[in-house]
């Protein structure tokens, strides 16, 4: 049996690299379906439970539509409004319910530690779809199964890999799950681009270094970087004390083609977790990035399916009967990868 069976999916503390390219074997076997060339029923009658108190697009989306593509059915809950936490019921008791009425529940939440707590009352699985400004394991996954994915393009495995992560490390939960996940490889040089205010916690710092990977700090995009991905993020101004305070940020690391060829190899991969920022006072990552070929931010999107497709698969236990399931696709279906 795998590892992951019954298992909930709160911090990428919990994965080796074992468990790592087990994931990612089973995600490659999810394109034909992701891509509508298959269709599987394996998950017929199953139910997730998709609680999202914050604020989310590809995440939400991307949960249901894996699930969806399982074969399951999903039913959701948006906004901390809308449900009963509005009317101070617990976490406990909320997931002591929904879990009743769910076979495994992803959930996303405004404040740190929320998930695993919550997952304490449930009854079934609880994948941590980003806690506050904690961590957000499963965007970790789709972007280090990116990464493998890019680098093995330019004939580079992960170990040695060097990631220049750029503007808010401080807030940016997507950077502190990523970063713990690359302290599995080896020899990683981590160039960390934030002002002091937004630099990464000293926690990550301290696992990245007891791991005996390099990492300096660099208050702006200067010099030029051999970094082989470069990372970027946005102003995570919703967990500012105030919004006057995220202002003062707002801008500040912009990246566009002209900037990318000043600091950056011709080769460097460009990721985002995004959603971008792309008002013009903030337009971190610019349009005209699009036509460069290195930008990996819709691939990355795209992989997101993939992945949490495999983690459903591995924890509701069914990642070896995906395809005894199979039905044949009918509708027009010409789908170009991202
Ligand atoms: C990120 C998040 O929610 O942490 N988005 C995402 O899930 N892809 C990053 C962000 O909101 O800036």
């Amino acid at each position: 049996m795998n590892q992951l069976v019954g298992q909930h999916v709160l911090s990428v503390d919990q994965f080796d690299r074992e468990t790592l390219n087990h994931i990612f074997h089973v995600a490659r076997q999810m394109e034909p379906y992701a891509l509508r060339q298959k269709r599987t029923t394996v998950l017929d009658g199953a139910i997730l439970g998709n609680l999202f108190f914050e604020p989310s697009t590809r995440t939400r989306v991307s949960f249901g539509t894996a699930f969806n593509l399982l074969g399951g059915h999903v039913r959701e809950t948006t906004g901390k409004q809308n449900s009963a936490l509005a009317k101070g019921e617990s976490l406990f008791d909320t997931a002591r319910v929904l879990s009743g009425y769910s076979d495994i529940i992803a959930m996303r939440h405004p404040d740190a530690g929320s998930v695993s707590e919550f997952a304490k009352g449930s009854r079934v699985p609880v994948i941590n779809g980003g806690d506050g400004a904690n961590e957000h394991p499963t965007q970790a996954l789709l972007d280090l199964f990116t990464i493998e994915r890019e680098l093995a393009f330019h004939g580079k495995g992960i170990d040695g890999l060097h990631i220049a992560m750029i503007g808010d490390l401080r807030y940016g939960r997507t950077v502190h799950s990523l970063s713990k996940l690359l302290c599995l490889f080896k020899n990683i040089t981590f160039t960390l681009i934030a002002p002091n205010e937004l630099s990464m916690p000293q926690k990550v710092l301290d696992d990245i270094e007891n791991a005996g990977h390099k990492w300096h700090i660099v208050e702006q995009i200067e010099g030029s970087h051999d970094a082989d991905i470069c990372y970027q993020t946005r102003i995570q101004e919703e967990r500012f004390p105030s919004q006057q305070e995220a202002d003062k940020f707002r801008g500040k690391f912009r990246l566009n083609q002209a900037i990318y060829t000043r600091h950056f190899q011709s080769k460097t991969v460009i990721m985002h977790p995004l959603p971008r920022d792309s008002r013009m006072e903030a337009n971190e990552l610019d349009n005209d990035l699009n036509v460069n070929p290195n930008l990996a931010i819709f691939r990355q999107t795209d992989n997101g399916v993939l992945v949490r497709m495999a983690l459903f698969a591995l924890t509701l236990g069914v990642e070896n009967l995906v395809q005894q399931y199979d039905k044949d696709v009918v509708w027009f279906n010409n789908k170009e990868q991202g």
